[in-house]
């Protein structure tokens, strides 16, 4: 949508539930603004404007005015003087005063200089040409800082000229103030305005914003569960405090008391960075707020490695590429010096001494910024990867899950995982995530099919070797976990679970408040709280008493019911590994470890540290690391805005989608409906948009749902252009249009926006799809009766006859301790290296009958080795799984380009009768010792 369609589409439909936030209704207000003034200007006779075209502009000042009143610029008072000068006539001067806004705004000029919001001369136009050619480069950092006070408007102007008295040429930053009268404005104001890195919460302010526009009380509804009425008046301050910690953590909050400060502050906790008596000391204000901006600005890291690649070194140890000496002095790749700029080598170093760090032994700035990370994504330890979440999930299993340890696992995790339970040697139970047949795609695993499976293990005394449960959310595809629920039932069924989430796609959803209730290291803190409360312990009390009863072997009952953990019992233990790289800035392969385990240090510090030996090269890459430190600060201080918008943008190219009758006829944006089957709805919620009501508040889907979809992957059925996600993906979208797109499934594309993604983009994309519309219809009117035939059977191919999605069949008896048991584990390490012998292996043909024929004889088919189709990306064979007819079907039906450890010229690699004919586990035994001979 272009800014003049979103105008007038307000204009139109009057309708603020048009908007999916009050950041776009400010945009295309001020736009519309602009359209109008521009008009009145030109109206002529001079001075004469239609009364239409005054009232337009009136509207839009109503509408912008309480807007503005939580942004320091342009801010109310610049509504106030528009409206003076739009009601006394002066179309002239009102028509320069909006142009100028909305220049500092789109330009985002205001953040560099003051912007006068009257008439001015050239004076103003040349300094901002000037400022054009250069001057950001220069500018000092700008931020907000809001200030929570119900005071007057003269004693707000000498506050705000107050603390700009006390800027000084020294001060890495600039900030403007903004003052909000009301416990709610303050809660509207840092959940609307990004530019606030700090609020000062003073005292004496009402609960209750003046404020009713829809759009921004909206906003009131990401607090949850918290009821403001039933705060005392004496305890705003403190409360504020709490929630704003809550929802937005990285902000510095600072509280001014008229109460003793001594007690405030020993009951304000870490939800403030300092509380100061009802003072009027402007200069320890501003000291302080440029100190706690300047804590997340700084990188301890990527500022060392600048500094050490200013330094004259000699190298003399293997790494010519080191100051770019090898590419400079060379008569034939010069060219890569041009392209990259010589910083890059300059920076290229595997000096651990000299300012710098070893990432395996960190004691400097390594260590510092794994510190600012682990604070930054409130985590207790952090650690940095220069080799993506693939190391990460290796480095975690491996350091958790020991020989004959039972772990459980999506399915359809990343392959990392299975190959690190390969190397761990712990047994594996392998989960079914719920199909979605209609996609050929998987959702994720249902928490009644975990409980389910840790019952069963605990009946079968197994319970005490089940180490860790390890799932991914977000999935590829979007669906999200309820993390809490989880992991609380879990821990109700096994106290001292080891969780491992996979996070690769979701390091951003720290930074939006409905996101990151769903994170691991969110949830890890809650839980913790939680637990050691006096409110859980009456709880558990309760549940204590109305379970007594219970038939403690009536499964039935204790899977449809929620489970609580015993406090005095239960660790929280979690893990989350994220590809930093994927979803934040940092250079490829950047990833991150982050840790919150009650018992890290008695137990998992010396292992993890071994763990982590193993697997990370000992030339780590430093520009990688400094990326992660840099993306870090990055998230810390715009976190919020940027992924704001990367969702906004993903919630503009839903509606688009959904609404635009040409595309529609082809493609469908999948919903939440149709991605999350009805029973893991409890909301209700089936679309974040539709066209009847619009917007729908998410917030309400993320706090409760057993499964809900990340808005920012854009699922994009494409059946019915006939082309199936692969040929869509490669021939259409990439060589046609280069748009690159990440995964498809037989009848999907996935898209994804990410923090880079700007309107524009969206908008390309749109247009892109509009044309292969276009084209589609085209192709179809000229086609000959046959031709049509043929395009509506590779429809239906591909929209109805689509092959079932198989489950897990089950480990063969060969590879599991317990045959005869009913639990499923099976120990994968011991087929994979089985696979090594050549002579325990042969191969059955998938087309030439071979397969069929020894399936029709009964035998038990093994697969030898993962065998993973792209799509869908994960293995539908494990080694040592049995192969299964509905394995084989899918297989048959897959017509991708992909699928690894498969070599259709030879068939299917199978274990031989003979060698599965041993005794179980005998046959892991005999591979350890051949390769011990
Ligand atoms: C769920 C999941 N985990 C882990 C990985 C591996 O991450 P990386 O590419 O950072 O090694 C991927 C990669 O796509 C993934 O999808």
């Amino acid at each position: 949508m272009d800014k003049a369609e979103g105008a007038s589409r307000l204009a139109n439909s009057g309708s603020l539930g048009d908007y999916y936030n009050a950041s776009q209704l400010r945009a295309d207000t001020w736009t519309r603004l602009k359209s109008v003034a521009v008009r009145l200007a030109n109206a002529e006779p001079r001075g004469a404007a239609p009364d239409p075209l005054r009232q337009e502009a009136a509207r839009a000042i109503d509408l912008l005015t309480p807007i503005e009143s939580y942004w320091a610029f342009p801010g109310h008072d610049a509504c106030s003087q528009l409206r003076r000068l739009l009601d006394k006539g002066e179309f002239i001067d009102f028509g320069c005063a909006v142009e100028r806004i909305v220049r500092a705004l789109m330009s985002n000029s205001y953040r560099r200089r003051s912007v006068p919001i009257g008439l001015q001369g050239d004076a103003d136009d040349e300094e901002e040409a000037l400022e054009a050619k250069d001057g950001h480069l220069h500018a000092r950092p700008y931020f907000e800082v809001l200030i929570v006070d119900s005071m007057s408007s003269h004693y707000e102007h000498q506050l705000r000229l107050g603390l700009r008295d006390m800027r000084r040429p020294e001060d890495p930053f600039v900030y403007e103030t903004v003052v909000v009268p009301s416990f709610e404005d303050a809660l509207i104001g840092v959940l609307f305005n990004h530019n606030v890195q700090a609020v000062v919460v003073r005292y004496g302010f009402p609960l209750r914003s003046r404020h009713k526009l829809e759009i921004l009380q909206r906003h009131l509804s990401r607090i949850g569960d918290c009821d403001l009425g039933e705060i005392p008046p004496d305890e705003y301050g403190i409360a504020l405090s709490k929630l704003i910690r809550k929802l937005r953590p990285e902000l510095d909050v600072y509280l001014v008391t008229d109460q003793s400060v001594e007690e405030v502050a020993g009951r304000v906790g870490d939800s403030c960075r300092r509380v100061f008596y009802n003072q009027e000391d402007y200069m320890e204000l501003h000291l302080n707020i440029l100190r706690g901006v300047n804590r997340r600005y700084e990188s301890p890291f990527f500022t060392a490695l600048k500094a050490y690649s200013k330094q004259p070194t000699g190298v003399f140890h293997a790494m010519p590429i080191s100051r770019g000496k090898s590419i400079s002095k060379s008569h034939w790749i010069r060219d890569m010096g041009d392209f990259y700029g010589m910083n890059i080598f300059l920076a290229e170093t595997s000096a651990t001494s000299g300012g710098l760090d070893s990432l395996l032994e960190p004691q400097g700035p390594i260590k510092k910024a794994q510190e600012l990370a682990a604070r930054a994504f409130g985590a207790r330890q952090t650690f940095f990867a220069t080799n993506g979440t693939s190391t990460c999930n290796k480095i975690v299993v491996q350091a958790l899950a020991r020989p004959g340890d039972i772990v459980l696992v999506d399915r359809d995790c990343h392959k990392s995982h299975h190959y690190g339970l390969v190397l761990s040697g712990a047994e594996v139970v392998y989960l079914d995530s719920y199909p979605l047949p209609d996609y050929s795609m998987y959702g994720a695993v249902p928490l009644k099919e975990i409980k389910r499976r840790l019952i069963q293990l605990k009946r079968a005394g197994k319970l005490d070797r089940v180490k860790m449960l390890l799932l991914t959310n977000c999935t590829f595809d979007g669906i999200v976990y309820n993390v809490e629920r989880v992991m609380e039932e879990c821990l109700a069924i096994k106290p001292d679970l080891v969780f491992l989430w996979d996070e690769a796609w979701f390091a951003f959803a720290r930074f939006a408040p409905t996101y990151r209730q769903r994170t691991a290291m969110h949830c890890a803190e809650m839980l913790r709280e939680r637990y050691r409360s006096a409110a859980y312990r009456e709880r558990y009390a309760a549940y204590r008493a109305e379970t007594e009863d219970l038939d403690p072997e009536d499964d039935a009952t204790w899977l449809a019911r929620s489970l609580m953990p015993d406090p005095d019992r239960v660790r929280v233990r979690v893990y989350a590994t994220q590809s930093t790289h994927k979803t934040l800035t940092a250079l490829r392969q950047g990833s991150m470890i982050h840790i919150h385990d009650q018992d890290y240090k008695a137990k998992v510090e010396e292992p993890f540290h071994e763990a982590y030996m193993t697997h990370t090269s000992t030339s780590p890459n430093y520009q990688i690391l400094a990326s992660l430190d840099v993306g870090r600060r990055q998230v810390e201080l715009e976190g919020f805005e940027l992924v704001q918008k990367q969702v906004e943008m993903a919630m503009v190219l839903r509606e688009r989608v959904t609404t635009h009758p040409l595309l529609s006829k082809y493609f469908k944006m999948l919903s939440v409906g149709d991605l999350v089957p009805e029973e893991y709805r409890q909301s209700g919620i089936q679309s974040y948009y539709d066209e009847d009501h619009g917007w729908t508040d998410i917030w309400e889907a993320w706090a409760h749902d057993e499964f809900t979809l990340d808005a920012t992957r854009l699922t994009l059925s494409v059946g019915r252009t006939g082309l199936d996600g692969d040929t869509f993906k490669t021939d259409v979208l990439m060589d046609k249009y280069g748009i690159q797109i990440n995964k498809t499934s037989r009848n999907t594309v996935l898209f994804m926006t990410n923090i880079g993604t700007t309107r524009s983009s969206t908008a390309y994309l749109i247009e892109v799809l509009v044309r292969i519309a276009e084209e589609l219809d085209e192709r179809f009117e000229d086609a000959s009766p046959p031709e049509r035939r043929i395009q509506e059977r590779r429809v239906r191919t591909l929209t109805e006859d689509l092959p079932p999605l198989p489950d897990f069949s089950r480990f063969h008896d060969a590879f599991r301790r317990d045959p005869t048991g009913d639990t499923p584990e099976g120990d994968l390490r011991a087929a994979y290296f089985l696979s090594y012998d050549d002579a325990a292996c042969e191969y059955l043909g998938l087309l030439d009958g071979g397969l069929d024929a020894a399936l029709d004889a009964g035998r038990d088919v093994v697969s030898t080795s993962f065998i993973i189709p792209y799509p869908p990306g994960f293995p539908i064979l494990v080694p040592g799984q049995v192969v299964s007819r509905e394995i084989v079907d899918f297989m048959r039906a897959l017509d991708v380009r992909e699928i690894h450890g498969y070599r259709p010229e030879l068939g299917l690699r199978v274990f031989t009768e003979a060698a599965l004919g041993a005794e179980p586990l005998a046959v892991g035994l005999r591979t350890e010792k051949s390769a011990a001979e």
